[in-house]
Formats: C-alpha cells, sequence, structure tokens
C-alpha cells in the first residue's frame, strides 16, 4: 500500500500544513495509507482527532513513506531520513535553493516544486502561487486597515460625515486583484496600477480606477506575463504614479516579474511625500520589495508613514491557506496515481515542469541551471 507521510512544518512562523483532513479522506479513498506528524495541522485550525477521524494514523516516522507532503521545503536533515525515492511534494524554487536542490539529489528523493507548476488551464486547480496570493492580497489589506488612523468606508454619522480613505495598488495580478476586493468591500476608494494593460477591464469590473501608464516598449511577454520596463519607461510611470500615491492613505504593492527580483516602483521620496499614518504594505518584500525602505518581515517608519514588510502574509491566514494548498497538492498527486500508486506520466508537462530531482540528479531545466550541469 502506498504511504502518504504529512509534515509537521519546522520553519520559523509557518502556520500552514500541506494536507487537511478534507484531502486525507480523498487521499485514503483513493486507497492511500496516510500517516500524520502529530500536530500537523494545530496552527492552521486543523486537530489531531479530525485527522483521524479522516481516516490517518498518527505518527511521527516518515521514514517508510512513500510519498512526503510539505509547506515549506523539508529540511535537508529530514530529506536524509526518508526512503530513497520517496517522492516529497513540497515548496521549492531551484533558483532560490540550490542547496535543498543539492540535498534532494544526494538523498536520492524525486522532488516536486508546487510553485513551478505550468499556469495552464489544465493545471489551474494545482496553482499554488494564485491560491496563496489570494489570501495575501486579502491578508495584505486587513494589515493596512488595522494600522490605518481612519476608517475605510464613508460613513454619515451624527458626528458629521467620515470620508473613505484612499486605497492605491501597483501590480493587479492575482494578489493585487484580491486587495482591490477587499480594499472595496472595506469601502475605500481604490486606483490601481498595472504595466499590462489588458489588466485595465478586470480592475474597472471591480469597482477600481485605473491609472494607465502605459509604457512606449511593450512590458508583456508573448506568454502574457510582466517583464522589465526600460529606463525612461519606469521614469514616466514613477511620475505617474507619484501624484496618485501621495494622495493615497494606504498602499499595496504587488509587482513581480517572474524569475526576477522585484522593480523598485515607489521611490523613498515618494514615500516622504505621502500623509502622516499612511500605510504601506510591501507584498513583494520576499522578493526585494517594489518601495524603497521596505525590510523584508518588519514593520518600519519614514515620516510617520508605516511600511509593512511582512513575508508571512499566507501563514496569517492559515486555515483557507491551507485548504487551498492542500487541495492543490491533492489535484497534482492525483495526477500521478494510477489505481492507487504512484505511476507518474514523465512525458506530461505539468509533471515534467514540477519535478526537480530525480534518481539522485537535478531533472527539469531550473533545477540543472541551479546546480549548473546541462
Ligand atoms: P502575479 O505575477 O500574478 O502579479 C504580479 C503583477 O505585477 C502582474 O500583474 C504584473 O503585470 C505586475 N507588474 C510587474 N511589474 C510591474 C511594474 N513595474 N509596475 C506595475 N505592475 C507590474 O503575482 P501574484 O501572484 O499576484 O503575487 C504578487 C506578489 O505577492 C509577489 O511578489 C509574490 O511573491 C507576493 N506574495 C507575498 C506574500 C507575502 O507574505 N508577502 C505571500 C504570497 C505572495
Amino acid at each position: 500500500m502506498t504511504q502518504l507521510f504529512v509534515l509537521k512544518e519546522s520553519a520559523p512562523g509557518e502556520r500552514r500544513v500541506a494536507a487537511t483532513p478534507e484531502t486525507v479522506k480523498a487521499f485514503v479513498k483513493h486507497g492511500l495509507e496516510v500517516v500524520v506528524a502529530p500536530g500537523a495541522g494545530f496552527a492552521a485550525g486543523f486537530t489531531d482527532k479530525e485527522y483521524q477521524d479522516a481516516g490517518a494514523r498518527l505518527s511521527d516516522a516518515a521514514g517508510s513513506a512513500d510519498l512526503v507532503l510539505g509547506v515549506a521545503t523539508p529540511a535537508p536533515a529530514v530529506v536524509q531520513t526518508l526512503k530513497r525515492g520517496a517522492f516529497v511534494v513540497s515548496s521549492l524554487v531551484p533558483a532560490m535553493q540550490k542547496s535543498d536542490v543539492d540535498a534532494a539529489c544526494k538523498a536520492g528523493v524525486v522532488s516536486f516544486g508546487m510553485e513551478l507548476i505550468p499556469r495552464i488551464t489544465r493545471a489551474q486547480k494545482m496553482d499554488v502561487l494564485s491560491s496563496q496570493a489570494t489570501c495575501a492580497g486579502y491578508q495584505a489589506v486587513l494589515l493596512a486597515a488595522a494600522e490605518l488612523p481612519q476608517l475605510f468606508p464613508l460613513m454619515m454619522t451624527a458626528a458629521g460625515s467620515i470620508r473613505p480613505a484612499k486605497a492605491f495598488v501597483i501590480g493587479a495580478g492575482v494578489a493585487g486583484l484580491q486587495a482591490i476586493a477587499t480594499c472595496k468591500r472595506l469601502g475605500a476608494n481604490v486606483e490601481a496600477n498595472d504595466v499590462r494593460s489588458a489588466v485595465k477591464e478586470q480592475v474597472e469590473s471591480l469597482g477600481a480606477r485605473f491609472v494607465d501608464t502605459t509604457p512606449e516598449q511593450s512590458a508583456e511577454t508573448a506568454g502574457g506575463y510582466a517583464k522589465e520596463l526600460s529606463e525612461a519607461d519606469k521614469q514616466k510611470q514613477r511620475e505617474i504614479l507619484k501624484k496618485h500615491i501621495v494622495e493615497s492613505n494606504v498602499l499595496i504593492t504587488t509587482a513581480l516579474i517572474p524569475g526576477k527580483k522585484a522593480p523598485v516602483i515607489v521611490t523613498k521620496d515618494v514615500v516622504e511625500g505621502m500623509k502622516p499614518g499612511s500605510v504601506i504594505v510591501d507584498l513583494a518584500a520576499p522578493n526585494g520589495g517594489n518601495v524603497e525602505g521596505t525590510v523584508p518581515g518588519e514593520i518600519v517608519e519614514i515620516n510617520g508613514v508605516k511600511i509593512i514588510g511582512y513575508t508571512d502574509l499566507t501563514s496569517r491566514k492559515a486555515g483557507d491557506a491551507s485548504r487551498m494548498w492542500a487541495r492543490n497538492v491533492l489535484g497534482f498527486v492525483e495526477l500521478m496515481l494510477k489505481d492507487g500508486k504512484l505511476e507518474p506520466k514523465w512525458e506530461d508537462e505539468v509533471i515534467a515542469a514540477t519535478c526537480v530531482a530525480k534518481d539522485g540528479k537535478p531533472f527539469n531545466a531550473q533545477a540543472k541551471e541551479a546546480l549548473g550541469v546541462s
């Protein structure tokens, strides 16, 4: 019987879990034996009893598992204890985690990085980047609302009327669109910008105003992703955005260029031009930040403007972030299961693109590049 093991996360601040009682039930139905580390779901709000009721056994021993699930990449010390040939499905980005790719090769495990799932229609249900960014975009707005010394909505009270807060969102991808929707639900007036003018309609459909900074040179790849702006276009964008940002009470930045350091869009003079009490949440903090002055993991204050650079926004909504992550993983594992056994079709583009290490060697192009082998 194929044995699946659910790790208890050990990275500092990581509260998510890679399988929930709901997905455990589905794995059991597929004929797998499910073992869950005691307390694995506690920080996300799932009890050991719920996992047991779903059909799992509790144990700390991962050594006999055929399939190991984690959110963060398991530490090399953990990977070493796994069976050779065991499948490990977790977060793993080879370009930034060379030593983890190396550890997977040395241990002879078959490692998969959930962030590498191609963004094609068939794989949408496995897309952890989207599901986690949804939680991050939502949580970013709640953090801003809590720190802002103002209310978000228009209020007509006996003490007079209170004007709605003004929010500005840079980058209207998954996190940005969720941030716009959340700001709107809380009643703020919202403006947004993105280098891809294709998102204008989506921004407007959420009731926000699109601030157009259409670059002279196209900033979109053939696949519809953003690419880096020319120096002249960066300057043009900064000048247009400055006027809007200094008028805003809340700024949420989410701009990301796949595989690159995040672009710096908001310079220090713009931050200093904002009114004291304003709040910036820089979601790009883990990738270097979109705002000059962001410190990853911290709140800093510049001239009375707070910049929140937390890197654990998804973990701050660990229950639903885990529900989504776990369903994404279930969808991916189901692609590799045949009659309860792990039998991946290696030529399947979703599996091939996601597999980082196999048979002691780096597997996909990103892993080979990270280790410098061809
Ligand atoms: P995405 O790739 O869907 O969206 C990024 C958007 O930024 C795209 O629409 C892109 O066109 C736009 N963009 C790129 N360069 C730009 C520029 N110069 N000006 C304006 N817009 C620009 O990414 P997603 O999934 O929405 O994630 C957004 C960010 O949130 C990423 O940096 C991601 O790492 C981060 N994130 C942070 C978390 C945290 O705890 N802080 C948790 C989860 C995600």
